[in-house]
């Protein structure tokens, strides 16, 4: 993700690409996720919903490189994924801060892993602290934070570095209505101003409508891509406004009408 201006992206550069990729885990009765294809271009903000256990953050692992497809092929950067990803930022869907280190030091940790001189380090260390709202606990620990503080740090540490890619795993997830909404809204913020890559897992379908350009729908296990919906809205978005207009509902409608299909042939009646 690039912190420099507010270009506006190639709108044919591929960032990442799945293509009839199938992981099974070994040992387990049937694979995890199946036949999965979709594409991000550069610059995009893609959701990728679904429900628990279909797949979502096996296909954040596999393109991180944690994992290797056991059919098809993740590309990145028009190159096969081999190894770990060095390029994507990956926030995992437990909080993955370390414990021993403060808010600052979580925050520059990739920085001081790159050898950026400690100079540079503090200077886009105080910028990101005071981006993410956290100015004044630089010297705290996790375990003195609040819930969402610590997913503002973990952002913060995830953003700092322009990866090329950032991956998010329901950084939300069990946060109460009212920080998470302050939290989606700052992270449109920060996105709409870096316009980077993000491939943001949600489970929330109000969620994924507020934030992404594109919403990538899956279907329960073996997880497969359902259908991939455009997210319509002019940016920069206020959630608040979007909430209240009528073609938020009829998204939401629609999006909804793609899960009670799959509820209903799945045999769970709604
Ligand atoms: N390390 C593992 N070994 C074996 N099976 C696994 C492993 N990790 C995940 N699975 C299985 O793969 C499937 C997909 O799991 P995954 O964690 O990707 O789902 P998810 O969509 O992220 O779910 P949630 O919304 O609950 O986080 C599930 O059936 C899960 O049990
Ligand atoms: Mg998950």
């Amino acid at each position: 993700m690039s912190t420099s201006s507010k270009h506006v992206p190639e709108p044919e550069a591929e960032a990442l690409r799945f293509d009839r990729v199938a992981l099974e885990f070994p040992g387990s009765a049937r694979p995890a996720v199946e036949d999965v294809s979709f594409r991000v271009e550069r610059g995009r903000f893609v959701a990728v919903i679904g429900p628990s256990g279909c797949g979502k953050s096996t296909l954040l692992n596999l393109a991180a490189g944690l994992l290797t497809p056991t059919a098809g092929q993740v590309h990145f950067g028009g190159r096969p994924v081999a190894g770990v990803n060095s390029q994507a930022a990956y926030v995992t869907q437990q909080a993955n801060l370390l414990p021993w280190l403060s808010v600052s030091a979580n925050i520059g940790l990739a920085l001081k892993f790159r050898g950026v001189p400690k100079d540079e380090r503090e200077k886009r260390i105080a910028r990101w602290t005071g981006l993410v709202g956290l100015d004044g606990f630089e010297k705290h620990y996790p375990r003195e934070l609040s819930g969402g503080m610590r997913k503002r740090c973990a952002i913060a540490r995830a953003l700092i570095y322009e990866p090329s890619i950032v991956l998010m795993d329901e950084p939300f997830g069990p946060l109460d209505a009212i920080t998470r909404l302050n939290l989606q809204q700052e992270l449109l913020n920060l996105w709409e101003e870096q316009h980077g890559t993000l491939v943001f897992v949600t489970h929330d379908l109000n969620e994924a409508i507020y934030l992404a350009d594109e919403v990538v729908v899956m279907s329960n296990g073996p997880g497969t891509v359902l259908r991939t919906l455009p997210v319509p809205f002019e940016r920069p978005r206020t959630i608040g406004s979007l909430i209240e207009s009528r073609e938020f509902s009829e998204l939401y409608n629609e999006l909804w009408g793609v899960f009670r299909a799959e509820l209903e042939t799945s045999g769970v009646r709604r």
